[in-house]
């Protein structure tokens, strides 16, 4: 017999099937036992009857989460036994027959609950599990979708998914870098990529005009709620565009994707409201604003743009960094400002930021793409002209070599699907995340590598 999904037994009252999954519970009454079973695609109630002696005898042995290949007859429930919140509440099966395919260990904890009640240590360390219970698939499988929807959406657009390279160089973006040893090349480091962004303009210059990625990128830096040492954006660029270009796209995206993917909410307003940094720091004294008008209502989405971030803010020690990212590009108005070295402090960048309900989901900017203008950000920031040639000299070398006025943005795509699940943080959207202290507690990494590793790569820990 083929194989019945449990989310296909509505088609098959009647019929005898043969359906496999987990025992996601058993209750034994005696005379009659029940075993809900589970797979992907949903559960069902099934009953043993003492008239079926040998099934009867074999349900008696299973235990939680032991895998099974059942067969047995689709019945429709009595009236009054309906349960109408189950997806499979008007259906029971009577067993027919019970092989186990694998025992199970006894679960270190409760997979049919939500699982907010178990400590988050022993969920990570035991993720293969907790990723069972309906919530997490249900996140996760939220997330594949949305992942779809923008694939073929960008598609449909003209935009073509391009894959950049994970073992880079280190970019000055504002984190920490992750560092990789080369052990070709003693004493030489590749770095992980904070963001695909130099990737993604030399893209632009090699005239794909529509870029966008799926892309994971990696900050060494503290963990929270809403960070994770690794992460995945949707990175978008596009050629000859304004900045309303990019804000339009990416606001009717959104819009869609709520429509067609979380059916259930209410976008506050649209078009979405756009606040310059300074009226969101006066009003609201941050600049990703919550700006919802009733914060008790898990269906409301408050999107907003937040425009006009100065360029540069002064560091430390007196000199002065990018707010943002060192290739955006100052509003028209500005442009002559910043290369003049004109009251630096009053210059706004092309940056706009999307955020919702409190979150920053998202940023980006139209970017330099005249070789002069980004030399001169670079200047600003007090490098030396030796420093800019030999960090970003394919930059400008690209940007010389016939580079389209250019901008992008990317997405924070855990953060989204956060929001959009009402969960607490991005780690229960994310099916293997870091804890808080960067470690991956079911791999146990990082961990130690053999002494021959280090020798072949050079290095020497020191204690
Ligand atoms: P930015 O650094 O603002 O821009 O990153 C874009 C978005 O990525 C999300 N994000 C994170 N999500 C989870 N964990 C983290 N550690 C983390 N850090 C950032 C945020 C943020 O808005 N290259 C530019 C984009 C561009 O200009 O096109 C960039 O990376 O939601």
């Amino acid at each position: 017999m083929e194989r019945t999904y449990i989310g296909k037994l509505k088609e098959k009252v009647g019929e005898e099937v043969m359906i496999c999954g987990w025992v996601d519970v058993r209750r034994d009454h005696g005379k009659l036992v029940f075993i809900d079973l589970r797979d992907a695609t949903g559960k069902i109630q099934m009953v043993a009857l003492p008239s079926h002696k040998e099934a009867h005898e074999s349900v008696q042995k299973l235990r939680s989460e032991w895998v099974v290949e059942m067969t047995g007859k689709v019945n429709k429930r009595p009236e009054k036994m309906i349960n109408h919140k189950e997806q499979n509440g008007e259906l029971e099966i009577e067993i027919l027959s019970a092989t186990v395919l694998n025992e199970a260990t006894t679960p270190p904890f409760d997979v049919t609950s939500d699982g907010m009640e178990i400590g988050e240590e022993s969920r990570l360390k035991y993720r293969y599990l907790d990723l069972r219970r309906q919530r997490l698939q249900k996140n996760i499988r939220l997330r594949h979708e949305i992942i779809r929807f923008i694939r073929n959406n960008l598609s449909d657009e003209g935009f073509v998914e391009i894959e950049t390279p994970i073992l880079t160089k280190s970019t000055p973006e504002g984190a920490r870098d992750y560092v990789v040893p080369a052990r070709l090349y003693h004493g030489k480091f590749y770095a992980l990529p904070q963001s695909p962004q130099q990737y993604k303009q030399l893209l632009m210059v090699a005239g794909f005009e529509k870029y966008f990625q799926i892309a994971r990128c990696f900050r060494d830096e503290d963990t929270r709620g809403d960070r994770q040492p690794e992460f995945t954006q949707l990175d978008i660029e596009m050629s000859f565009v304004r900045k309303e270009d990019v804000m339009n796209l990416i606001e009717g995206l959104l819009i869609k994707l709520v429509e067609k993917l979380a059916p259930e909410k209410r976008i506050q307003q649209k078009p979405f409201p756009k606040i310059t940094y300074k009226d969101a720091m006066e009003k609201y004294g941050i600049d990703r604003p919550d700006i919802r008008e009733d914060r008790n209502n898990p269906n409301l989405l408050a999107f907003c743009w937040v425009v006009d971030f100065p360029f540069f803010e002064k560091t430390d020690t007196g000199g002065w960094t990018f707010t943002h990212n060192p290739f955006s590009r100052a509003i028209p108005e500005h442009e002559d400002q910043l290369m003049k070295k004109d009251n630096l402090g009053d210059i706004l960048t092309t940056q706009y930021d999307i955020v919702l309900n409190g979150f920053e989901i998202g940023g980006g900017s139209i970017r330099n793409h005249r070789p002069e203008a980004l030399e001169k950000v670079f200047e600003i920031m007090g490098f030396e002209t030796d420093r800019i040639k030999r960090n970003f000299g394919h930059m400008l070398d690209a940007l010389g070599a016939g580079a389209p006025p250019h901008g992008g943005i990317a997405w924070g795509l855990d953060r989204l699907v956060t929001v959009l699940t009402n969960e607490p943080n991005i780690r229960e959207v994310i099916a293997f995340p870091k804890t808080g202290e960067g470690r991956d507690l079911m791999m146990e990494s990082p961990s130690q590598i053999e002494s021959k590793q280090l020798k072949e790569l050079g290095l020497k820990v020191v204690e």
